[in-house]
């Protein structure tokens, strides 16, 4: 059983990952898409998104971070991967998920669900670019309007050499809205030889525990479900009931820490409230702090609050990766 953190664009970030590892229980983390278009990508836009390159493709407490590609050129999403590839991750992810219109106009993300020739042809280059002890793994959802090609997409991207596939149980028209159709995972784990991973709508510790009856994978990958509830990975193995908010105090401070060293500073408050918002799922001391603090825009600001609240009397925790802004 793997339990993976879910790639969220403009949110889980390498702040994100680091905190959510080093609380742990998750076994590999997958970045946020990097966007290919017509362009060989220099290294430093590998490094930007995904800090951990440097860091042996690990977070700092040692979790590996898988790449993701976004794109619908077959040719230039082949020379990406490579490039990526050299820079020693253990894998490279590719995105067949992504619902945004911006990305969807432009051929990629969940708008190539309707093109399995296409997914065939993009996977088969990634493959044939990534050298064969790195894995080339994809992440897709069930379809672009209804869910008729599910089976195929998923046989395409095995075809072309995906090592592993991540199914997000809903159609690019579903957008986030609950359910996530986990049944139709078990559907497609029966079509591919390939590992497969569930996700989608897995909250809590029974919702992992259903979804694994009805989609048959061992494996879930964890989006918003881990962001509310830092524990989930750690309470899904069974290894705890719950990080006490005393405890997570500790990891916000470091999570403040490595924000204030490396985002711009009109964003810095804007991440704190961001993370809040979404533990006020499980923490009733998340909802005062954010109704206190949803008003501050001004770092500094939010730091005097933070240090006033007691929330900064213990920064334990090392810090590092990622360049200073
Ligand atoms: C804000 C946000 C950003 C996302 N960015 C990405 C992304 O960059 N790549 C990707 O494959 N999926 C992305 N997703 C989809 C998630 O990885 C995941 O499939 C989805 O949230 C369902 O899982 P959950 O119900 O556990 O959150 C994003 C989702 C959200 C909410």
């Amino acid at each position: 059983m793997s339990l993976l953190l879910a790639p969220m664009e403009g949110l889980l970030d390498f702040v994100l990952r680091d905190a959510l590892t080093r609380i742990g229980g998750v076994d590999r983390c997958v970045s946020e898409f990097i966007r290919v278009t017509n362009t060989l990508l220099p290294a430093r836009v590998f490094y930007r998104v995904v800090p951990e390159l440097r860091n042996g493709g690990l977070t700092l407490s040692g979790v590996p971070v898988r790449p993701q590609l976004l794109g619908s050129d077959p040719a230039c999403m082949g020379d990406n991967a490579a490039r990526v590839a050299s820079l020693s991750p253990n894998g490279v992810d590719l995105n067949f998920g992504c619902p945004a219109k911006v990305v969807n106009r432009h051929g990629g993300g969940a708008a190539l669900l309707d093109e399995p020739d296409l997914l065939l042809r993009i996977m088969s280059a990634v493959r044939r670019s990534v050298p064969t002890e790195q894995a080339t793994t994809a992440k897709m959802r069930l379809g672009v309007n209804d869910d008729s090609r599910a089976v195929e997409c998923a046989q395409a991207l095995a075809e072309g050499g995906a090592t592993e596939l991540v199914v997000h149980a809903r159609t690019r028209a579903d957008a986030y809205r609950p359910p996530a159709y986990w049944s139709r995972i078990a559907d497609i784990r029966s079509a591919v030889q390939i590992p497969v991973v569930a996700n989608g709508e897995i909250w809590t510790v029974e919702d992992a525990a259903r979804c694994r009856t009805e989609s048959g994978c061992q494996s879930l990958m964890l989006g918003r479900g881990i962001v509310s509830n830092p524990a989930l990975a750690h309470a899904i193995r069974g290894e705890t009931d719950g990080l006490p908010w005393g405890s997570l105090l500790a990891h916000l401070a470091t999570f403040w820490a490595l924000v204030c060293q490396t985002q711009q500073r009109r964003q810095k408050a804007g991440r704190l409230k961001q993370w809040l918002n979404f533990l006020r799922r499980t923490y009733p001391e998340a909802q005062d702090a954010y109704m206190l603090v949803r008003t501050i825009h001004d770092p500094q600001a939010m730091d005097e609050w933070m240090r006033r609240a007691g929330w900064l009397e213990s920064l334990p925790h090392k810090t590092g990766l990622g360049k200073p802004i």
